[in-house]
């Protein structure tokens, strides 16, 4: 065992935001009408639960939610998976402490052996699968087998997060090798799909002494074709990929890819992953003063809310312009058919932003559409003057 799980690293707060985020609405909404109201997370590289700090990890969030949802009432049952026997002894005793009342069974073992039974015992109950290795995930066939999992009545909701390691760049860079562990690439052949991933590489990296950019340019290539090839092979409706930066000018330290068989996932997902965005800022931001002047907290957190104001106002400003240029070509449109309108800022920005930028528009005279009132704005028909 590393020390990985004795405290938890700045990175892992922003993963772990984003399932605290989501585990309540996709409960609550998916829930609703599933049989016996009952709802099912699978964590597939579960950890122990908590740090040996005492916080949480996704075990203890996970129990914590079904108990937080018992009431609504939602059958949250938890399956969690650990390969570690150390890590698991620590897992059941969070578990046997948190998890009394909650449906939860833990599998010491490979998450690839236990998946076709749970996805079996899931039959027709909206699932969450959350897949979370240190190393490399499972191969792509078998995340699409969570999608191709058995059916019933109404095509239950699927969904799967993906922590894809920036591992890529160590796989890869066996590519300009002359004698690469052929068995290293293959194992990144079967995560990716298929050999794909290495031209698209060497496509943006041709060299071994690429730049810092282009190797950077090379990963997000790979991620958003892995991205592609799962929604290609595993029918899935869409996905978000949410890169994981410890600084907005450092390299992703991982990526999160979101992928579901329903485009209300993608937007209930693309909100979560923006309020967790945001609590990871601030996290960030209340870490760094601590190593500088700021002496109180109030300091620092004036500190914060004021760039945090300096961004919405140019996230506002970024997707007002997008809309306008949408609009100029004289048809009406959704944002959720265009999301390129939104420069990148998908699952970064959220609905309180989008409506903001829809009202400027409106302001300018450039749309007739007023968003005051609407709920679901990706949704909303944006019509020119
Ligand atoms: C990054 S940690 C999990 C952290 C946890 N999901 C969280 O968010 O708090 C990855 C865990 O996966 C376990 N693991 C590695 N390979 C595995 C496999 N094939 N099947 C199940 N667990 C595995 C490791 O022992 C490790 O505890």
């Amino acid at each position: 065992m590393n020390n990985f799980h004795k405290t938890k690293k700045s990175a892992a707060v922003l993963k772990h935001a984003i399932l605290d985020q989501y585990a309540t609405p996709f409960a609550s909404k998916t829930g609703r009408w599933s049989t016996g109201n009952r709802v099912v997370f699978i964590d597939g590289y579960a950890g122990p639960g908590r740090y040996e700090d005492g916080e949480e990890g996704s075990g203890a969030m996970l129990l914590r939610k079904a108990r937080e949802m018992a009431h609504f009432p939602r059958r949250i049952e938890c399956h969690f998976v650990e390969s570690d026997p150390e890590t698991v002894d620590r897992l059941k005793a969070v578990a046997t402490a948190e998890g009394a009342d909650v449906d939860y069974t833990i599998y010491d073992d490979d998450i690839s052996t236990h998946l076709p039974e749970l996805l079996q015992s899931a039959e027709g109950i909206p699932l969450f699968t959350y897949l979370d290795p240190c190393g490399l995930v499972i191969p792509l066939d078998e995340v699409a087998s969570i999608f191709q999992r058995p059916g019933g009545y109404g095509s239950p909701a699927t969904e799967v997060l993906i922590n894809l390691t920036a591992h890529v760049r160590r796989f890869a860079g066996m590519l300009y090798s002359a004698t690469p562990m052929e068995g290293s690439l293959q194992r990144m052949d079967g995560v990716c799909g298929g050999d794909w991933w290495r031209e698209t590489w060497l496509e943006k990296c041709p060299t071994k002494d690429a730049s810092e950019d282009d190797k950077m340019a090379a990963e997000q290539a790979v991620v958003e074709g892995y991205a592609r090839e799962l929604c290609k092979c595993a029918g899935v409706a869409g996905s978000w990929i949410i890169d994981v930066r410890p600084r907005a000018d450092l390299k992703p330290v991982y990526y999160l890819v979101f992928a579901t068989r329903h485009m209300d996932g993608m937007v209930t997902f693309g909100e979560s992953a923006s309020l967790g965005l945001q609590r990871w800022r601030e996290y960030l931001a209340e870490v760094s003063a601590q190593d500088t002047l700021f002496g109180s907290a109030a300091e620092w957190k004036d500190e914060w809310k004021k760039q945090e104001n300096v961004l919405k106002a140019q996230w506002i400003e970024t997707i007002a312009n997008g809309i306008t240029e949408e609009l100029a070509k004289g048809e009406p449109f959704r944002l959720i058919e265009r999301p390129s309108v939104l420069g990148g800022l998908g699952g970064v920005a959220r609905t309180l932003h989008f409506r903001a930028a829809i009202k400027k528009v409106l302001l300018a005279g450039k749309t007739t559409t007023d968003p005051k009132g609407a709920e679901d704005l990706w949704n909303l028909s944006i019509r020119p003057a």
